[in-house]
């Protein structure tokens, strides 16, 4: 079963972000620094045209360091685009924005020409820990003016810098399976979209290859990386079960509960510092669902041909 999500205020923010791009110098996308390619908004590019893009992988302090840099690699090689990390421990985001946002679009942030940013970001990135930490030492300025739908928000961050919230961007539909669980892992998809239990392995599925060790450490496990590699995800999350004392009567491993400790955990950062995809994975499970999505439209093409061409009953005397 694939994830998705259909939020119905889509259409609306949508073209609230189109209307308010005319006046936009630069994007911030907050990404989360464990998903910094499945949580980046794929129709965020059509909906910004050409605007000069900051990418801000928050939550650096619970991803893998060493993915990070690969992953700020990744954005800075593309055209228009800077990457920062930051984390809500970063007792000074403010100069490291500001300073991104100056060198992506120079000719601003006069007082005549104040910088003017679009934030956007999933659900549950750290979008308002941000925006609380930046706007510790001012009043943040709602939007009471034409043009600021009830939920935009604009905040004043310097004389010259002007920051405009637009909440709920979401996408209509996630092509890329894998995304989707990372999504909801992470918990950036609302809770009804998806099965805790089928998250969770997905989940450690992943994990075993990657981080068995921050399982053992964890869990207590009592096996190598190779013998927790090596396990079924079904297997694994019964153990876990077992290791966290989630059993039923007659001692049936409770799944259910084992797979709502394995995702607090990863929320709560508890299982440690990681990464649940690198550069590579993530461009090629990209490719591969462009070219489901390209072989999807083409059969819905050819059915709808084949409906065109069904004859029509006459019409009766
Ligand atoms: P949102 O507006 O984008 O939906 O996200 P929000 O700021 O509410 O943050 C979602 C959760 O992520 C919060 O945790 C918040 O503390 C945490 N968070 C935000 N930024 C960072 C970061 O850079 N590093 C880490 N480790 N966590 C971050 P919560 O458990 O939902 O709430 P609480 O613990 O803050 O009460």
């Amino acid at each position: 079963m694939a994830i998705q999500w259909f939020p119905g205020h889509m259409h609306l923010t949508r073209k609230a972000i189109v209307e308010r791009m005319k006046d936009i110098d630069v994007v911030i996308e907050l990404l989360d620094a464990r998903l910094p390619g499945s949580s980046a908004n794929p129709l965020l590019a059509e909906l910004t045209g050409q605007k000069p893009s900051l990418k801000v992988l928050n939550k650096q302090d619970v991803a893998d360091s060493a993915r990070t840099v690969a992953w700020l690699d990744w954005y800075n090689a593309r055209p228009g685009t800077r990457a920062i990390a930051l984390d809500a421990s970063d007792a000074a985001p403010a100069r490291r924005l500001i300073d991104a946002c100056r060198q992506l679009a120079p000719q601003r942030g006069t007082a005549m020409k104040p910088m003017r940013v679009l934030i956007c970001g999933i659900p549950n990135v750290g979008k308002s820990t941000l925006i609380n930490t930046l706007t510790a030492k001012r009043e943040a300025k709602t939007g009471d003016e034409a043009g600021i739908t009830k939920q935009e928000q604009r905040i004043v961050l310097a004389d010259d810098f002007y920051l405009w919230d637009t909440p709920g961007m979401l996408w209509p539909r996630i092509i890329v399976p894998e995304s989707g669980y990372k999504l909801a892992a992470a918990g950036a998809v609302g809770r009804n979209a998806y099965d805790e239990e089928e998250v969770a392995l997905e989940l450690l599925a992943y994990l075993k290859h990657h981080y068995a060790p921050l399982l053992e450490k964890r869990y207590n496990l009592g096996l190598n990386a190779s013998a927790v590699a090596a396990m079924h995800d079904e297997e694994l999350l019964e153990l876990v079960a077992r290791k966290r004392g989630a059993v039923m009567s007659g001692g049936r491993p409770n799944l259910q509960k084992a797979a709502e400790i394995v995702l607090t955990d990863l929320r709560s950062a508890i299982l440690g510092r990681l990464t649940l995809e690198t550069t590579e994975e993530f461009a090629g499970w990209l490719a591969a669902a462009e070219v489901q999505e390209q072989e999807r439209a083409a059969r819905k093409a050819e059915q709808q041909k084949r409906k065109d061409r069904r004859p029509r009953p006459a019409p009766s005397a």
